[in-house]
C-alpha cells in the first residue's frame, strides 16, 4: 500500500521570523502551533491520557455516544477533511459511522504522526481513499482532489483546538473553513466550555509535569532548530485561568534575570518575566453559536 503525502510545510524561515517577532514584543509570546514537533506531539498524546486533562476523555465519550447522529447530519458520500489529525482515534469513531465516505483528507503540521495515522487508517479502512496533507491548516495550500466526487465536503475539527485561536482568529478560521467546504459544506467542531478555575488550571498544570515538559519543549525545539541557547532549567511552566478573558494561558516564566541568544539576536529577561506560549479559550456555547452565525454557518 502506498500513501502519497502532499507537503506544504511552512519553511524554517517562518518559524525563525515568528519566534524572533514574538520574543521582540513588549509582552513576549511564542506561537503555540510550534509545540508539535515529534517530541511535542508525543507529549501531547500523553497529555490526552492524563486524569486532569478531561477534554479528550469527555470528547471521546461524546463521540462514542453520538457519532451515529453526527454521521447522519454529515450525510452520505462526504469527503472528510480533518484539521490537526493527530492519532486518528476520534476519526475512527466517526468513520465507523459515516456511510460511503468518498475519501479522508487529514491535514497536520507534523509529518511523522500524520503518516503513522494515515497508514493505520489505510489498513483499517481499505476501501477508503486517504489523501494526507502535511501543512499548517491555518495557511493557504492546495487540496488534492479525491477520485470520486463527494456529495459534500465536511471538516472535522475536534479537540477544542479552535480554543487555541483568539475569538477574532476563530471567526476568520470559520470563514476560511466555509470557503474550503463551499456551499452546503459541513463542519463538525469540538468546543470546550468554561468551568471552575481549579479544574481548568489542573488540566493545564498536571501533577506528573507532562504539560510542563510539553511547554518547555518549545524552548528546546528553538534551541535545536534555530541555534538558540535557552537554559531550560531557568524557566518554569505556569498555567492560569483568566476568567475575564475567558481563557487558560500557559506561560514560561524566567526564574532569574538572563540573556538568551536566538538565531543571532539577543533577548533579555527579567526575573519573573513570562513568555505567553498558549491561550486556550473556553467558550460559552451561545457566544460560540453567535460567532459561527457571523462567519456564515448555521448551527445544528
Ligand atoms: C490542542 N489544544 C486544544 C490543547 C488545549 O487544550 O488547548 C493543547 C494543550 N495545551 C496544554 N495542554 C493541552
Amino acid at each position: 500500500m502506498s500513501l502519497r503525502v502532499r507537503r506544504a510545510v511552512p519553511p524554517l524561515e517562518s518559524f525563525r521570523e515568528e519566534v524572533l517577532r514574538g520574543l521582540g514584543r513588549p509582552r513576549k509570546e511564542l506561537p503555540c502551533k510550534y509545540f508539535y514537533d515529534a517530541t511535542g506531539s508525543a507529549l501531547f498524546d500523553q497529555i490526552c491520557e492524563l486524569p486532569e486533562y478531561y477534554l479528550t476523555r469527555v470528547e471521546l465519550g461524546i463521540l462514542r455516544n453520538h457519532a451515529a447522529e453526527m454521521a447522519e447530519l454529515l450525510g452520505r458520500r462526504c469527503l472528510l477533511i480533518e484539521y490537526g489529525s493527530g492519532s486518528g482515534v476520534k476519526t475512527r469513531l466517526l468513520l465507523d459511522r459515516l456511510v460511503d465516505a468518498t475519501a479522508y483528507l487529514p491535514i497536520d503540521i507534523s509529518p511523522g504522526p500524520l503518516l503513522a495515522s494515515a497508514r493505520a487508517l489505510a489498513v483499517a479502512y481499505p476501501g477508503l481513499e486517504i489523501l494526507p496533507v502535511c501543512a499548517d491548516y491555518t495557511g493557504e495550500y492546495p487540496l488534492p482532489r479525491p477520485r470520486t466526487k463527494p456529495a459534500r465536503r465536511a471538516v472535522f475539527f475536534p479537540g477544542s483546538t479552535i480554543g487555541n485561536f483568539t475569538p477574532r482568529e476563530a471567526e476568520r478560521f470559520l470563514k476560511h473553513v466555509g470557503q474550503v467546504c463551499g456551499r452546503g459544506g459541513a463542519l463538525l467542531v469540538g468546543v470546550d466550555v468554561a468551568k471552575g478555575s481549579q479544574i481548568l488550571e489542573r488540566a493545564y498544570d498536571d501533577s506528573q509535569g507532562v504539560t510542563a515538559r510539553f511547554n518547555l519543549n518549545l524552548l528546546d525545539r528553538i534551541n535545536r532548530e534555530l541555534g538558540a541557547d535557552f537554559d531550560l532549567a531557568s524557566f518554569r511552566h505556569r498555567a492560569v485561568y483568566e476568567r475575564t478573558l475567558g481563557r487558560v494561558e500557559m506561560h514560561l516564566v524566567s526564574k532569574r534575570a538572563q540573556q538568551v541568544r536566538v538565531a543571532g539576536c539577543h533577548f533579555s529577561f527579567r526575573g519573573g518575566e513570562a513568555i505567553l506560549t498558549e491561550c486556550s479559550y473556553k467558550w460559552d456555547l451561545a457566544e460560540f453559536e453567535q460567532l459561527a452565525h457571523g462567519a456564515g454557518w448555521r448551527v445544528r
